[in-house]
């Protein structure tokens, strides 16, 4: 490590809050496909910021929207009508077939709308004192702490307890658990498609299609978190159109714009109704710089064809993987992924593989201990996941 980096470390370890398993390194830079470090060196990005940069880093044409806007209106608060937040939310519940946005700041606060949103429906709409969110094994949906409570992953809990009632976590494939836990107290059913933070895990079709019959069955809201998958990462638009899914509710964040934060809970009509002026707000949701930027990147995503693009370089890389897998099937159990959110399941422990790739100069990330897991820019060059394919088969050869 070098003294520059040292020097950084040791000053982060002074005055932040110790909450992060930080990468050895220092980002200085990132532009396109590419992170410099304190020390100059360029790194392949297969992470985008998790699944945040999806047209790649500091794109000139969103710089140049957020240097317009910021001169222009930045904040006045959501008492006012605003044209971009407006225009902002005509394209995108154009882009998603639902009917009604509500704009946040993170993942986690998205989920918590869709948490309210949900309970008050029921109460409201429903006449039903129903409250329960039913969520599965393994799912991840953020950090506060109903979000924490809705996680399937007991390790997100420990130590924060009492954790708020009304949640209850279900194991992940089996449509008769869901279908026992649902009651007449529950409001809803919380899923992620496919499990980003969880491993990378693809749901199969027949269960998803299952959840969704069960919810329609016993007349409960299917509430989608697309944070993760939305946005074009899987090579459609959201994770729910691979499976022919029509959620009630939707929340997105990571790419909503490009790195700014931002986030949505996405709504048919029906479900929005749940809200009504007073039950829900947040003071900086659906501002002008986020929302313009937002509209540019709907734009670019589709000037670019980045949602199909991330369809076909998916399949490319998914397939290169899947030769890995078969090439070194001592050190590997599998690949698995849908457009360009992909794992490699390694048999053991993979963090060793993890920094070979890291000093071999590519950024991805390693989650649930075995999986690699890739979230490059929709927007990466062939040739940068070729590069990682051949840098991973030089790693597991050696
Ligand atoms: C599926 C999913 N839901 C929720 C979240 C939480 O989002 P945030 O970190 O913006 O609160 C994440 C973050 O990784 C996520 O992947």
């Amino acid at each position: 490590m070098s003294d520059k980096f040292n020097t950084l470390k040791a000053r982060t370890e002074s005055v932040l809050c110790n909450t992060y398993g930080r990468y050895p390194m220092g980002i200085t830079k990132a532009v396109g496909s590419r992170l410099t470090d304190l020390d100059g060196r360029e790194y392949v990005d297969l992470l985008a910021g998790i699944a945040v940069c999806n047209l790649g880093h500091s794109r000139p044409e969103i710089a140049r929207v957020m240097a317009e806007q910021a001169q222009k209106l930045v904040h006045v608060s959501n008492l006012f009508y605003q044209e971009e937040q407006v225009a902002y939310a005509e394209e995108l519940t154009k882009w998603m077939g639902l009917g009604k946005a509500f704009f946040c700041n993170s993942g986690a606060e998205a989920n918590e709308g869709a948490i309210k949103l949900a309970r008050r429906y029921m109460r409201t709409i429903k006449k039903r004192d129903a409250y329960e969110i039913v969520t599965l094994d393994g799912s991840f949906h953020g950090r506060t702490l109903a979000t924490l409570t809705a996680t399937g992953q007991p390790k997100v809990k420990e130590y924060f307890g009492p954790l708020p009632e009304g949640f209850v976590t279900v194991p992940w494939n089996d449509p008769a658990a869901l279908d026992k836990a649902i009651t007449d107290k529950t409001a809803a059913v919380l899923v992620e498609l496919i499990q980003g933070e969880g491993g990378v895990r693809p749901m199969s079709t027949e269960y998803a299609v299952a959840v969704e019959r069960i919810c329609r069955d016993k007349d409960v809201l299917l509430m989608v978190d697309e944070i993760q998958t939305g946005m074009g990462r899987t090579g459609n638009f959201m994770a729910y159109q691979h499976y022919g899914l029509s959620p009630d509710v939707v929340t997105l964040a990571k790419g909503l714009a490009n790195g700014l934060p931002m986030g949505a809970v996405v709504a048919t009509d029906d479900a929005a109704a749940g809200f009504a002026p007073g039950a829900h707000a947040t003071t900086f949701g659906g501002g002008g710089v986020i929302t313009a930027v937002a509209l540019e990147v709907l734009r670019i995503m589709k000037d670019e064809d980045l949602v199909n693009r991330a369809r076909t370089e998916g399949q490319h890389f998914l397939g290169r993987l899947h030769d890995l897998v078969d090439e070194f099937p001592d050190q590997l159990e599998e690949a698995r992924g849908v457009g360009l959110i992909c794992g490699l399941v390694f048999k053991e422990p993979a963090a060793w593989a993890w920094q070979a790739m890291l000093a071999k100069g590519f950024v991805l990330n390693c989650t649930q201990e075995r999986v690699l897991r890739f979230l490059p820019p929709l927007s990466t060059p062939r040739a940068d996941l070729d590069a990682a394919v051949e840098a991973l088969r030089e790693i597991l050869s050696a």
